[in-house]
């Protein structure tokens, strides 16, 4: 299964809650790719820290690669592995974050390659599970993993003004589908940030209820264990794993895969 985590809104938890996810996954046995497509590279930080520096070939090649090479036996589909590195978790590969991707962006673009990363994965052997951890934007990095994935979850930071912005992406992934990508569903709407004894929060979360959206259980506390987490650049469910947040993570995977199987067998 592949999950792509989108929100176009900054600072909502997509890097958190992928690192997150991809960990409890490569914990339950599953071997796991998490794809960093974001120019700011944090998924890449949190799991790796100073060490990601020195780590080649990174996403970035790979999408300069796609722009040098068109025979098909030289793409690098031809070779994905490449770029799938072994990260401290066990089980879990990453393709590497990149601060370049910004300056290939237009290039990409330009020359429609928006097909290559699921081409790509698509090429790639051996992982049950796939993560893709997107920017703040709706670019062409976005848009490829939306294309590469089977499965889009939400991140929603329990604030009022993503609440409105919620419906937009909904529309956006529908539009995905329709267009471009059949097999892409919304695997459903993360809460985080949720603090249990305000008031705000709950309503909010009633309300996307109401009006039918796909909220998934558990909702991931605020916590401070989170930063803690990444400044020791291990993945929370590792640092902690008996912390709350953690074992709500735990069983948050274990929602979304019960919401794919049930979405599979409608
Ligand atoms: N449940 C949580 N409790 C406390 N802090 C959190 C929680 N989830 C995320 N954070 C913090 O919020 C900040 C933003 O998280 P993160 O980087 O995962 O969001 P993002 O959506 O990936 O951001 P961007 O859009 O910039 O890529 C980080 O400092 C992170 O440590
Ligand atoms: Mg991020």
């Amino acid at each position: 299964m592949r999950y792509v985590i989108f929100n176009r809104k900054g600072g909502v938890g997509k890097s958190t809650i992928a690192v997150n996810l991809a960990a409890v996954a490569a914990g339950r046995g599953e071997r796991t790719l998490l794809v960093d497509l974001d120019p700011q590279a944090n998924a890449t930080q949190y799991l790796l820290g100073r060490d990601a520096a020195a780590i080649t070939p990174t996403i970035g090649t790979l999408f300069d690669e796609m722009l040098s090479f068109r025979l098909l036996g030289n793409a690098p589909s031809s070779t994905p592995e490449r770029f799938a590195h072994p990260t401290p978790v066990n089980g879990l590969d990453l393709m590497v974050g990149d601060g370049g991707l910004m300056d290939l962006h237009d290039k990409l673009s330009s020359r429609h390659k928006i097909y290559k990363l699921r081409d790509t994965l698509a090429a790639l052997d051996g992982y049950d599970t796939v993560v893709l951890d997107t920017p703040p934007a709706l670019n062409f990095f976005t848009t490829s993993a939306l294309i590469a994935a089977d499965t889009c979850l939400i991140p929603f930071d329990c604030d009022d003004f993503s609440r409105r912005a919620l419906y937009q992406l909904m529309g956006t992934v529908r539009e995905m589908r329709d267009d471009h990508n059949p097999r892409l569903d919304v695997g459903g709407v993360i809460i985080n940030f949720f603090q249990e004894r305000a008031r705000l929060p709950q309503q909010l979360v009633e309300e996307l209820r109401a009006e039918g959206l796909p909220v998934l259980e558990p909702f991931l506390t605020q916590s401070v264990k989170v930063r803690e987490s990444h400044q020791v650049h291990q993945p929370l469910v590792q640092m902690a794993p008996r912390h709350k947040l953690a074992e709500r993570f735990v069983a948050l995977y274990g929602a979304i895969q019960e919401a794919c199987d049930l979405e599979a067998a409608s």
